[in-house]
């Protein structure tokens, strides 16, 4: 089954001259982890953001399942669509318990519910649930809170999560944990990931396909072997051959 196709998506801010997107076509079917990888200001957030309807095409089309979001209630939409960013955005006079249980308490789930899939989550994102559903956000490290995010944005178990540069700003041992990490929660979920970043090592490592991004245009939609094997593009060429001379770094220091 398909669960998110972009069809012809077209972006340009007022005021810019630049489209931020520029006829973006792709097809993603459910289960997948798809990395959305590309520079600074290239349109992965825009692309993104589209997809919940925090921001409206200009032209083109997006389906979910099969259905038109432009036709969906935007706040019922974004119930179904997880979604992650850098800056949590944990609300600092609640508990952990009572953060990740924000949505289904909006929901009218009952207490004892409630509780249960904060166990259920926090065992999923690797915290134990003892120790953590009483603690404030300050109290936990900054690994600890993208956990906590991720937890949030899963709590009403959605279909599909959207991830824009979860890890920015976590450091490279925590980063390396948590890429670990959300692969083993996606590959026991069966859920469809979508998740942005600037860094070509976490694309390729994450995505089971990667779109590659420019100026507002995909410029190769495939799986990492087949962009390392057959770039598509003479910027797709560039980004390979700058990774590659960092392992040739890496290979002469050891
Ligand atoms: N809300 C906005 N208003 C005006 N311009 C925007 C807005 N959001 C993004 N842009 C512009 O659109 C382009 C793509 O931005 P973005 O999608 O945030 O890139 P990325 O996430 O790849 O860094 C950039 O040129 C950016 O300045
Ligand atoms: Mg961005």
């Amino acid at each position: 089954m398909t669960a998110i196709e972009y069809r012809k998506v077209c972006k340009q801010f007022t005021g810019s001259r630049a489209y931020a997107l520029q006829s973006v076509s792709a097809s993603i079917e459910e289960g997948e982890f798809i990395t959305i990888l590309g520079s600074s200001g290239c349109g992965k957030t825009t692309l993104l953001k589209m997809t919940n309807r925090l921001y409206e095409p200009d032209s083109g089309e997006i389906l979910l399942f099969g259905e038109h979001i432009g036709d969906k209630d935007p706040v019922e939409l974004r119930r179904g669509v997880g979604y992650v960013i850098q800056q949590v955005g944990l609300f600092p006079h609640l508990t952990v318990e009572e953060n990740i249980g924000m949505m289904p308490g909006l929901l009218k789930w009952d207490r004892e519910r409630i509780a249960v899939r904060v166990t259920e989550l926090l065992t999923l994102v690797g915290l134990e649930p003892e120790r953590f559903r009483g603690r404030y956000p300050s109290q936990l490290s900054g690994g600890q809170q993208q956990r906590i995010g991720l937890a949030l944005a899963l709590a009403l178990d959605p279909k599909v999560m959207l991830l824009d540069e979860p890890f920015g700003a976590i450091d490279a041992i925590t980063r390396l944990n948590l890429q670990n990490e959300l692969l083993r929660i996606h590959g026991g979920l069966g859920k469809t990931f979508l998740f942005v970043t600037h860094d070509i090592n976490e694309a390729f490592k994450l995505g089971n396909r990667v779109m590659i991004m420019n100026e507002g245009r995909l410029l190769q939609f495939d799986t990492p072997k087949n962009i390392v094997q057959r770039p598509a593009d003479p910027f797709v060429e560039t980004l390979i051959r700058s990774a590659r001379e960092q392992e040739t770094f890496w290979e002469a220091v050891t």
